[in-house]
């Protein structure tokens, strides 16, 4: 990083969180990664766009809708509103927030499948399926149950099997039958459209090679391209809430397939209402642009195996990385309604404010992808020692002598100028470690430099030299020394604590930008000292236990 370097145009998005229901800490931690990440590049100077989207499409939704007695768009509209509102709860920064179900996701999904339809990436096969003759529609792995055809355990979904692993067609289960309505399922034939992933095998190898993606994430990768692709099923019968193939009746895309084209659809959404017409230059395939995807584990297949290379063949630039994170577990235990282990976003924020959580995931997030545990008591601990008990302590550590001393007007010089620059010099590497996604090691190095400041206080004794009338200037310029070095610990932790960086500017009276790091605060009037934060109580967590139960 260099202060003259040229400005990178990046664009990053998140996974599109399905419409179908509130967003729940596993949809946080994946947009506050992304929102620390957004927030960073833009804290460096760099133009990055962060949008996202509802994915709004797929037999959930639509059977979802029926049973609510309700329009599938009325449905995925009220939970937009939800979405929009939960997101900007948690501070998370989108730059625009559309829907998959949108005329720019239909057009551009048209338009992609119309490229590759024309360079014959496309074919028309006949399979079979399950179809359940009193719902009259097709049913996919999820909708039908059967004895496995391997080692005939019962009840087992129509993919794969839970016991013995066995993974297979959904028409090959034993006495198969309909989750939807208990029937059993017949066998019939139907027209699909394949996109001919098999022959593209090649081009994504290279993709992988060429692009950001973590080292576990290529493992996992290149495990799946020692084997053959197969080619990918694109369409799926009426009934479907979606968007109907041109030039195929009552065919519609798999959600899977204009899901992802929604990130371009909110981008272009975007830039509409911002009357740009940068589109294409950025997804031009020589673009110099950067595009970033930030996903969980589960979804990795889509994004490296089917999303690029429909792009490129499409003529779009393909995804520059893509970030992959595992799961967040609560209390050790896998998420889960049904269980009492779950607490909705919405819910969380109900009891604490979301700083601390960011903070708390911020603290965990590295780039494995390995599950993350929430620990509410370790949440409680983590926060009240680091930012609390550490961080904003030195604030109010050193603006209680400014304020009764010093009319809250900083030194014309600091005590020791020497730590105030090993500060600046550290966070060098604290900008590397946001860069390379290493959150965990960024907020460790920020509260080890904030365990130095408190120690700066300690070992300078304020409180005893201000005892004696000639020490005033030097307790000034102790605590200006100290009170610089929080400014330069909250520009540094500002992508993950925007709001406690905010309240904090506006005490020292300033609004810094990262170039600012290296230019101490000197002689400034700054403003009166108001709590910044204040501890997690027991009561919290206790209410946060009892809302998991709900
Ligand atoms: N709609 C698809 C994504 C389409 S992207 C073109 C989807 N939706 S989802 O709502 O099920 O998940 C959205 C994102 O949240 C995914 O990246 C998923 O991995 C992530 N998470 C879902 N549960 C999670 C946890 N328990 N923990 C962390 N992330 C989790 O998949
Ligand atoms: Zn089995």
């Amino acid at each position: 990083m260099s202060n003259n370097a040229e400005k990178r145009d990046i664009l990053v998005t998140s996974a599109l969180p399905y419409a179908t229901a509130p967003l729940h800490l596993g949809h946080i931690l994946e947009h506050t990664q992304t929102d620390i990440w957004v927030r960073y590049q833009r804290l460096i100077g760099n133009n990055c766009t962060y949008v996202c989207a509802d994915d709004a499409h797929g037999t959930p939704i639509m059977l979802k809708a029926e049973e609510l007695n309700k329009e599938p768009e009325d449905l995925i509209e009220e939970i937009y509103a939800n979405h929009v509102n939960t997101f900007n709860l948690y501070n998370i920064n989108h730059d625009n927030f559309h829907t998959t179900h949108s005329e720019e996701n239909r057009t551009l999904s048209e338009r992609i499948f119309n490229a590759l339809n024309e360079k014959g990436l496309i074919e028309i096969r006949t399979i079979e399926q399950l179809y359940d003759t009193s719902r009259n529609m097709f049913l996919s792995d999820r909708y039908v149950k059967g004895s496995c055809p391997k080692c005939f355990a019962e009840d087992q979904y129509g993919d794969n099997c839970e016991v013995c692993s066995a993974t297979y067609d959904a028409i090959e289960l034993i006495d198969p039958f309909s989750v939807l309505s208990n029937t059993s399922p017949v066998i019939k034939e139907s027209e699909h459209l394949f996109f001919k992933l098999s022959e593209l095998k090649q081009e994504i190898v290279e993709w992988l090679k060429n692009s950001k993606i973590q080292n576990p994430v290529q493992n996992k990768l290149s495990e799946w391209l020692d084997e053959d692709l197969k080619d990918w099923d694109i369409s799926r019968d009426s009934p479907y809430f979606g968007f109907e193939i041109p030039g195929h009746k009552d065919k519609f895309f798999y959600v899977w397939l204009d899901a992802p084209i929604g990130y371009l659809a909110s981008h272009i959404n975007y830039l509409n209402k911002q009357n740009s017409n940068e589109f294409e230059k950025f997804w031009n395939p020589d673009s110099n642009s950067e595009i970033y995807h930030f996903i969980g584990k589960d979804i990795m297949y889509f994004h490296t195996l089917f999303f690029p290379v429909m792009l490129s063949n499409a003529n779009f630039k393909k995804p520059s990385g893509v970030f992959v994170h595992g799961f967040l577990t609560l209390d050790g235990e896998k998420m889960s309604k049904s269980r009492g282990n779950f607490i909705s976003a919405d819910d969380f924020v109900s009891v604490l404010d979301p700083e601390y959580l960011r903070y708390y995931f911020a603290s965990k997030l590295s780039t494995g992808v390995d599950d993350i545990d929430l620990n509410l008591e370790d949440l409680k601990q983590k926060v009240n020692a680091d930012l609390v008990n550490k961080l904003v302590n030195i604030a109010s550590r050193s603006a209680n002598f400014l304020n009764k001393h010093f009319k809250n007007t900083l030194a014309k010089e600091v005590e020791d100028l020497d730590l105030i620059n090993d500060f600046v010099h550290k966070s060098e590497d604290i900008f590397h470690h946001y860069e390379n996604l290493e959150l965990n090691k960024a907020m460790r190095e920020i509260m080890s430099l904030a365990d130095k400041a408190n120690q700066y206080i300690d070992k300078m004794e304020p409180w005893k030299l201000i005892k004696d009338e000639k020490n005033l200037e030097l307790v000034h310029q102790i605590c200006s020394t100290s009170l610089n070095l929080y400014r330069i610990l909250m520009i540094m932790i500002e992508p993950v604590t925007p709001k406690l960086a905010e309240k904090s500017f506006t005490f020292l009276n300033e609004k810094p930008s990262w170039k600012c790091i290296k230019k101490p605060l000197l002689g400034h009037k700054i403003n009166k000292f108001k709590p910044l934060l204040t501890r997690i109580e027991d009561e919290q967590i206790n209410q946060l236990v009892e809302l998991k139960n709900v």
